[in-house]
Parts: C-alpha cells; sequence; structure tokens
C-alpha cells in the first residue's frame, strides 16, 4: 500500500526513481510524486494525479536534475488521491521533504498542536503533520534531521516507512520504518531505500532489511564500499564497514547493518512477452508449483518432508485446534486448508478473516497452532492476528510469498512457497502455491498422526507430483475460454457455485472476477443456491459450476438442472470425458481427473483465465484494477 524508492550516490536520481516507481505501482497508483535536489540547492516537488506515467509527462518540462530523491506511488488512506495529497509534503518551511507508506494513527492530535504553534497546513494527509512535526522538532531542539526524526517518531502511534530529504544536506537521505517494509540497496558509492527490492535489484544484489523503529542515515560525504563483502552469503552479524549507512533505533540505540544477498532477478519482473503480468502468472503456474514443490515432494513422489512441520511436530502433534487466519485469496487458501487437515489429520479448524479475529476477543489456548496465510507476508490485519495470537501462547505457522516479510518473521515456524514475485495485483501464482504448501501440511500431519492410511497418503503424494503437467492440460485451452468470454461482458452479476474442497473455488472464481472486470459476482456453496440465490436466475445470469467428478458430484449435476430449468447459462467446469454435465451445461471446460483433495488446483485455472479474459474484453485494467493495491498493510 504505497510504494516508497529513494536514492542518493552520483547518478541522475530521477531516471532511477521513475523506473523503481514503476515497479512498485502494484502497491498503489492513485496519484505519484517525487522530490530533488538540484547542484545549485534547491528543493524540488513534482507531483500528479493517477499513475505515473502521469507523473512523467508533468515533469518531461521541468528540472529533473539531481543526485539525491525520494518518489512515492500512492494508495489513498486520509485525502482524496489528488496533486495536493500526493507525496512528497514539503515541511513548513520547504526545507524539508517527506514519503511516507503506512498510517499515523494519532495524526490529528498532532496537528492540532502543530497549528497551535502556527503551523500550517496544505493537504489533508497524516504524512504532512509528520514532515512538520520533524521540522519543529529539527527547530526548536536544535537539532540534526536525524535526531528530529528519531524524536518525532517517538510520538507518532502507527506504521510508517518514511524517507526524509533536507535541502541544506544534499549529501544524506534519512529513513525509517514501523509496520512498513523498508530495504536498503548497497551499491558502489550509492545507496537506494524501496519498500521491497523490485526498484533495487538491476543495482545491486546487496540489501538490508530495515527492522521496526530503525532509523538508518545514508550520506556520500566520507562513504567508502572499502572492506565489503557479501559474495554467496548473507553478512549475518558482520559490520558493513561502509561509512555511508547508519542505522540507530528512534531511541538512538546503535545498530549492526547486516547486509543480506538478493535472491531476485530481473526476468521475474518483467511481463516476459505476455500482455499483462496477469496472465504471465497465471501460464507460470506449472512452473511456479514445481518450485514450491522441489525439494520437499521427493523425486520417487512417496514422501514430503516439510522442515518447518519436521522441527515443530510436537506442536502438531498436541494441537487440540488449528486457527487458520488470512485475507482475500488467501482466506480461500485456508478454507481449502480446512477440509484437507480435517480429512487427514482430524484436527478440529477454525478459518478466520484475520481483521475479524483481531476484534472480536478470541479464545485462544496455548496448545493451539494459527496458521497465517499471506502472500505478501504485510497484511497488517494477518500481522495484528498472529500478534495477538502469539501473546496468548499459541504456536505460529505462516504461509508466506515473500522471504523475510513481516509476517514470516514473527511467526514461530513456516513454510514459503516460493512463487517469486506476485506482480498482477488480482492473486493467481500464490493461490495455488498456497494450497499445494497447506496440501503437504495436512499430509505430515495426518502422516504423523496417523490418521490418514499410507495408502491414501502415498496416492495423493503422487497426485501431487502430477499436478504441474495437468494444470498444462488446462492453459491448452486458454483460447477456447478467450472466445466464449466475450459472451459475457454484458453480464452485470455472476452466480459461481461449489461444493466441498471447490466451495472456496467458487469463492475465488468470483473474487478474481469482481476485481478485475468490475462485474459483481457472488460464490455460494452449490447447495445453498435453494436458500436464497435461485431468485437471481434467469437468462442474464451467468452461472459459473465448479463441478469435477468426485464427493458430491451427482448432487452439484441437480443444482446445475435446477439452474438450467430457469433459464440460467450455465458454464461448468467438469472433469475430463464427463458426459452428465456436457449434456445440460451451455459451456463446458474440462480438466483431468485427480485426487479430490487437489481438485482446486486444477479447476480454478479456468476460472482465473475466464475473469481475465472477460477483465481484457471490457478493457479493464487488469494488472491494476481500480481502488485496490498488492499489499494492504493498513487496516
Ligand atoms: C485478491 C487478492 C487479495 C489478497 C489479500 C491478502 O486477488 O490478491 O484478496 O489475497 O489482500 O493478501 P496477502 O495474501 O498478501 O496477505
Amino acid at each position: 500500500m504505497c510504494g516508497i524508492v529513494g536514492y542518493i550516490g552520483k547518478r541522475n536520481a530521477y531516471p532511477i526513481l521513475i523506473k523503481g516507481l514503476h515497479r512498485l505501482e502494484y502497491r498503489g497508483y492513485d496519484s505519484a510524486g517525487v522530490a530533488l535536489i538540484n547542484a545549485q540547492g534547491q528543493l524540488n516537488i513534482y507531483k500528479a494525479k493517477g499513475k505515473v506515467a502521469e507523473l512523467e509527462a508533468y515533469a518531461s518540462d521541468k528540472d529533473t536534475t539531481g543526485t539525491i530523491g525520494i518518489a512515492h506511488t500512492r494508495w489513498a488512506t486520509h485525502g482524496e488521491p489528488n496533486t495536493v495529497n500526493a507525496h512528497p509534503h514539503y515541511s513548513e518551511s520547504e526545507r524539508l521533504a517527506i514519503i511516507h507508506n503506512g498510517i499515523i494513527e494519532n495524526y490529528a492530535v498532532l496537528k492540532a498542536g502543530l497549528q497551535k504553534e502556527g503551523y500550517s497546513f496544505k493537504s489533508e494527509t497524516d504524512t504532512e503533520v509528520l514532515i512538520q512535526l520533524i521540522e519543529y522538532t529539527q527547530v526548536n531542539k536544535h537539532v540534526d534531521l536525524r535526531t528530529a526524526v528519531q524524536l518525532a517518531l517517538q510520538q507518532v502511534i502507527g506504521a510508517y516507512a518514511i524517507a526524509v530529504l533536507d535541502k541544506d544536506h544534499p549529501d544524506t537521505l534519512i529513513a525509517a520504518r514501523k509496520g512498513s517494509p523498508l530495504v536498503v540497496g548497497v551499491g558502489q558509492e550509492e545507496y537506494f531505500i524501496a519498500s521491497d527490492a523490485t526498484p533495487i535489484v538491476e543495482y545491486t544484489d546487496k540489501v538490508i532489511y530495515i527492522e521496526d523503529e530503525e532509523v538508518v542515515k545514508l550520506s556520500t560525504k566520507g562513504q567508502s564500499t572499502k572492506g565489503q563483502s557479501t559474495k554467496g552469503q548473507s553478512t549475518k552479524g558482520q559490520s558493513t564497514k561502509d561509512e555511508g549507512i547508519e542505522i540507530t533505533t528512534i531511541n538512538n540505540v546503535q545498530k549492526t547493518p547486516e547486509i543480506k544477498r538478493l535472491e531476485l532477478s530481473l526476468s521475474q519482473l518483467e511481463k516476459g512477452g505476455y500482455p499483462h503480468f496477469m496472465l504471465k502468472e497465471i501460464f507460470e503456474q506449472p512452473r511456479t508449483l514445481a518450485d514450491s514443490m522441489r525439494g520437499r515432494v521427493n523425486v520417487r513422489q512417496d514422501n514430503i518432508a516439510l522442515s518447518g512441520f519436521i522441527d515443530n511436530k510436537e506442536r502438531f502433534m498436541n494441537a487440540k485446534r488449528i486457527i487458520i487466519t488470512a485475507c482475500g485469496t488467501s482466506w480461500h487458501a485456508g478454507l481449502i486448508a480446512m477440509y484437507a487437515i480435517e480429512e487427514f489429520a482430524q484436527i478440529p479448524v477454525e478459518v478466520e478473516y484475520s481483521s475479524e479475529f483481531r476484534y472480536r476477543k478470541p479464545v485462544i489456548n496455548r496448545d493451539d497452532v494459527v496458521i497465517a496465510i499471506s502472500q505478501s507476508g504485510e497484511t497488517a490485519d494477518t500481522l495484528a492476528a498472529i500478534q495477538l495470537a502469539k501473546e496468548k501462547g499459541a504456536f505460529i505457522f505462516s504461509i508466506c510469498n515473500v522471504i523475510g516479510a513481516s509476517i514470516p518473521r514473527l511467526s514461530n515456524s513456516g513454510c514459503y512457497t516460493h512463487v517469486g514475485p506476485e506482480i498482477g495485483v488480482a492473486s493467481t501464482k500464490a493461490f495455488t502455491a498456497q494450497v499445494v504448501a497447506l496440501t503437504m501440511l495436512a499430509l505430515c500431519i495426518g502422516k504423523e498422526k496417523g490418521t490418514m492410511s499410507e495408502e491414501q497418503y502415498l496416492h495423493v503424494v503422487r497426485a501431487l507430483g502430477q499436478i504441474p503437467d495437468k494444470i498444462e492440460c488446462v492453459l491448452s485451452q486458454n483460447k477456447r475460454i478467450a472466445d466464449f468470454a466475450k459472451t459475457f461482458t454484458y453480464a452485470q452479476n455472476f452466480i459461481y457455485l461449489g461444493r466441498g474442497y471447490n466451495y472456496p473455488v467458487a469463492l475465488e472464481g468470483a473474487l478474481k472476477l469482481k476485481e478485475i472486470s468490475y462485474i459483481h459476482a457472488e460464490g455460494y456453496p452449490a447447495a445453498e443456491m435453494k436458500h436464497g440465490p435461485i431468485a437471481l436466475i434467469s437468462q442474464e445470469m451467468p452461472v459459473v459450476v465448479v463441478a469435477p467428478r468426485c464427493g458430491t458430484y451427482e448432487k452439484v449435476v441437480s443444482n446445475i438442472q435446477e439452474i438450467k430449468a430457469r433459464n440460467g447459462r450455465v458454464i461448468a467446469i467438469v472433469t475430463e470425458g464427463d458426459k452428465m454435465v456436457s449434456k445440460i451445461a451451455d459451456y463446458v471446460i474440462e480438466v483431468p481427473e485427480t485426487e479430490e483433495c487437489l481438485t482446486p488446483l486444477l479447476t480454478v485455472i479456468p476460472l482465473q483465465l475466464l475473469a481475465y479474459h472477460i477483465a481484457v474484453v471490457k478493457g479493464c485494467d487488469v494488472d491494476q484494477p481500480r481502488n485496490l493495491a498488492k499489499s494492504v498493510t493498513v487496516e
């Protein structure tokens, strides 16, 4: 939510910042802005409403020189998305500039105090309050910029990743974080800061992950990179010997910077010939799932080894209950896991929206295992939910994609999904990898507890190994799905139905359609249709039914007949060779046969493609749908 990027070094900062903003645009794109200090010591700020391209157009005839700068792409929280509320913000004297990702919760109190001191505010943002507070502190306490930032942040309640410039000190950039991510890139006599490593990767593979309540001072004065080496390994515990980087806490305790080696390649951040990241990510799934299983499902496909489970077996064996907490698509993956864990491990599972769980005074016991699922690892509600569960003594296991993110760092143990960066705002490859990781976990617990037979275990493990190839088969129907997607762009509403393991798939299919095509869609357990939604069925209402040949298949076929009897139009996802549904549905997409618990990994693929193609035909911005941001770091 909001992306921040900064540069200090010898190069012209502007092109680096603009490229960085494009990489971070998935985090928010309501407005964008940049601040640069030029060689004459002027602090220039340029801002534009809308995407980074609007900012580029606006700044095209302006002075964009300067070897130090900060830039921001915004997802609006306080104040509507317009140029005034866009970041960076000047301080009262226009000597300082700030960019901010997060929310200052006590901004109203701080603002009132500053107004009494004669400070005026141009924007409605909480961020402007912070830069005024920093300037007020600097002026009244006669301290340097870093100290002023430290003292100001001591008064702040909320979350922040900030970067601050001072035009009187063009050789220094100050940044800090609490609750919002911040990475420093360490180059040769140059430094980068960003919300994640994507703007940094083409310049350096040396990064420092800033911790909560740390303040980093980057300076080119007296900077030397001599003696610095990180080849191959993280330099955990070693000083960087780089006089250009100083890290302290907001209480001015000195910290030793730890340079880590970045595991990210540039090609992962590019579309690779696809028109959209979302389509690229849908097509990547055979490979990403193979990556998720690599080293975990053994070559003979008869065993699963999850180190996060092996090291903490006792916690799982003693668990009386498993609570799964997540948001959005990750919550849907959690719902699928509930079916798998209860079936294989016979441990009761509760699946909770993190936002509800954290506020409803839940009963959490010391022998509960809490599984947090998050692609980004930064979702504010999920982070708060596990904080609460941890305080109550529960064991926290997280399923995450972004390595080193806040949620895995706070967890006792976990499992990374290893699908690489997911850039399309609508989650696709992260979802299937979460389902794979959770299924592997369910199998590990079931085997260890002896609650599933050896035969069943082997069947599922082998079937899991075959999933990447089977997804290839589903993807080969892309053209056909694209063709019939055109038929449905008229629709104002869609219903998605599924049962058992495929009920969460119906929810996920509906969410995908809503978020990228802006068509209203609802997912239901198929049998619930009769209890209300059937009233909506008419010729105008497309109904997507997920009906693989397993579990309650016959009952779902009856539901399809009920829809057809009311002239609804049915798009059915069925198992290869299905005869019954093919006769009655209007459109049929076949998926290969697999174990029931793994069917979501196949049935969700046509739903991702259907949503994608409908959105494309409608001319929607698939990768950056309106009002959304990839990583929801605010409540
Ligand atoms: C939907 C989507 C969101 C996320 C949700 C949780 O396509 O991407 O619903 O799933 O915001 O995000 P993470 O998984 O990063 O915690």
